[in-house]
């Protein structure tokens, strides 16, 4: 499978986010990566539903909707009917994260679950035939810009082969840069989230083309 590419809108000038959502369609990038965060599961506040119904009507790109929230199983059906195409809720956070992945199959949307630097793979395994998609994180999930944690490295050779032998798609969240991108794509990530590195590219559609042409080897 080639490389995907999930922009984050978190790191887009909050002041014209329209011209931060026709920056990603021209990039030639895969998907938009929307950030939500709640203030309590992370110390800070980002975006809510509104800017999700909002980028719906106005893209076709697939919304890869990553919830930063306290209470997933109890708001994950107002994202996906606002027009979250990926959900990925955090494991940490879950009651039930068996349970929630049927929910958000069940409202027509793939389901994603994050997992932060700390929490081990293991927690992951038994769910990966469930899940769509395993968003680890490389960076302590609250703010963009900043660097990648080196332990999601061992964390992606860990689950790869299972994650493959799952259909699970394997993607990273956090830090992400031409730097690390090679080494990221050869331990198994199919999905590449970038913030800050893709707002900060010069020439955004080389940026992508440029993660898109890392070789997995
Ligand atoms: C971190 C967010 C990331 C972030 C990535 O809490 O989940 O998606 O926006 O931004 P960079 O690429 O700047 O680390
Ligand atoms: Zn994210």
């Amino acid at each position: 499978m080639s490389l995907l590419v999930s922009p984050s809108i978190l790191a887009a000038d909050p002041l014209n986010l329209e011209a931060g959502l026709r920056a990603i369609e021209k990039s030639g990038a895969d998907w938009v990566h929307v950030d939500v965060m709640d203030g309590h599961f992370v110390p800070n506040l980002s975006f809510g539903l509104p800017l999700i119904k909002a980028l719906k009507n106005k893209t076709q790109l697939p919304l890869d909707v990553h919830i930063m929230v306290a209470n997933p199983d109890a708001v994950a059906a107002a994202y996906v009917q606002a027009g979250a195409d990926y959900l990925s809720f955090h494991a940490e956070a879950s009651r039930d994260p068996c349970a929630l992945i049927k929910h958000i199959h069940s409202l027509g949307a793939k389901a994603g679950m994050a997992i932060n630097p700390e929490t081990g793979v293991e927690l992951a395994s038994p769910l990966l035939k469930q899940l769509d998609m395993l968003l680890v994180m490389a960076v302590t999930p609250g703010f963009g810009g900043q660097s990648l944690l080196p332990t999601v490295f061992s964390k992606l050779e860990a689950i790869g082969s299972r994650a493959k032998a799952s259909n699970t798609l394997l993607a990273v969240d956090g830090g992400v840069n031409l730097a690390n991108a090679t080494k990221l794509r050869k331990f198994g990530a199919d999905i590449l989230v970038a913030g800050s590195a893709f707002f900060k590219a010069d020439s955004k559609t080389a940026f992508v083309e440029a993660l898109k042409s890392v070789r997995m080897v």
